[in-house]
């Protein structure tokens, strides 16, 4: 990769984002950011969201190009959603290493030992995965996406064991087979981490992604997708908020929520891949529009319908959707 020079002088800085948005103009672009991204990324955002909503934005938008800052299985499926148009990932290398914790020979095997369960993949998968699927599932609709499949009892669940396991105590009825993936940054989450906020403010509210270890979730007051604390914090009458997720919500969180406190549940929930998108990477792909992210026809048609079928639960009009399986 064509390393960049470091500079971190305000006004380069601005310089920087102006190039951004007169080429996010000239090249008909939409810049799509994660809620895990670096704060001026966000700032120059068009759409910020969680992994649902930036699906839904990316089928919705008109513009011929999306840049996605975030990881890889997010850019691939705004590719997957809108075959027609480009999409561009800005650093190539800024991958999830829980999607990468599965492969789909590895899920033939697990389909093959559990022939009568339906097969539930997170959207942090590959597109191979997600072919290999019945159907896709965020943080924000695991347990709906899950209530949803009335015919089946068994359901297979990849890759994220945590995730999976928070559904199975929201769906007893259901027998989980989980996968042993995990997020090797929400996992840093300990209990002593809430413990010692809540021994100086006995008050405070602690909110934890689903892809924290068990033991940290059952400390939680309220367990959510990204895109769901903001929702949650806004309307709570707390004045104080332990977050059990990645660094990058504290920005949009502080801005919406000024006479509120936020803490981060640990110093370590920091998503490497996350933050390696900076402003230099966006100009630069903008610039010479890479990378882009391709999906075989074979493999995006079969992903695709996984995908629409879980828009469909999720009250998205599909462009294709076949909800029955
Ligand atoms: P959200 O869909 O809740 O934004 O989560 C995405 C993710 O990668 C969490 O680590
Ligand atoms: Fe993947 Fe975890 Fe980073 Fe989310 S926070 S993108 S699950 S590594």
């Amino acid at each position: 990769m064509v390393k960049q020079p470091e500079n971190t002088d305000a006004s380069y800085n601005e310089l920087l984002k102006k190039k951004i948005l007169r080429l996010k103009k000239d090249r008909n672009a939409v810049i799509i950011a994660h809620n895990y991204q670096r704060d001026e990324v966000q700032e120059l955002a068009d759409i910020t969201g969680d992994s649902l909503a930036l699906s839904q934005a990316a089928v919705r938008t008109d513009a011929k190009v999306i840049i996605f800052c975030g990881v890889t299985f997010m850019a691939e499926t705004a590719a997957i959603l809108n075959p027609d148009k480009t999409v561009l990932l800005p650093v190539v290398e800024a991958g999830c290493p829980m999607a990468d914790m599965i492969t789909a020979e590895k899920l033939r095997t697990m389909k093959a030992e559990y022939p009568d369960a339906a097969v539930v993949c997170y959207v942090n998968s590959s597109a191979k995965v997600k072919a290999e699927s019945d159907i896709c599932c965020t943080s924000s609709n695991a347990v709906e996406i899950v209530r949803s499949l009335s015919g089946h009892k068994k359901v297979i669940f990849v890759p994220d064991r945590n995730l999976g396991r928070y559904v199975q105590t929201q769906v007893p009825d259901k027998q989980i087979i989980l996968w042993k993936g995990f997020c090797p940054t929400h996992i840093r989450v300990q209990e002593e981490d809430i413990l010692e906020v809540r021994k100086t403010y006995p008050d405070v509210e602690f909110i934890a992604h689903p892809e924290c270890e068990p033991e940290v979730l059952a400390l939680a007051d309220h367990i959510c997708s990204t895109g769901g604390m903001f929702k949650y914090i806004k309307q709570s009458r707390s004045k104080r908020f332990i977050i059990g997720t990645e660094s990058g919500m504290l920005y949009k969180l502080k801005r919406e929520n000024p006479d509120k406190e936020f803490f981060l549940a640990t110093p370590h929930l920091i998503c490497p891949s996350m933050k390696l998108t900076t402003l230099g990477w966006l100009a630069h792909s903008l610039e010479n529009m890479v990378y882009k992210i391709e999906v075989p026809d074979d493999i995006c048609s079969k992903a695709k319908k996984v995908l629409d079928r879980m828009l469909a639960v999720s009250g998205e009009k599909p462009m294709s959707a076949t909800v029955g399986y």
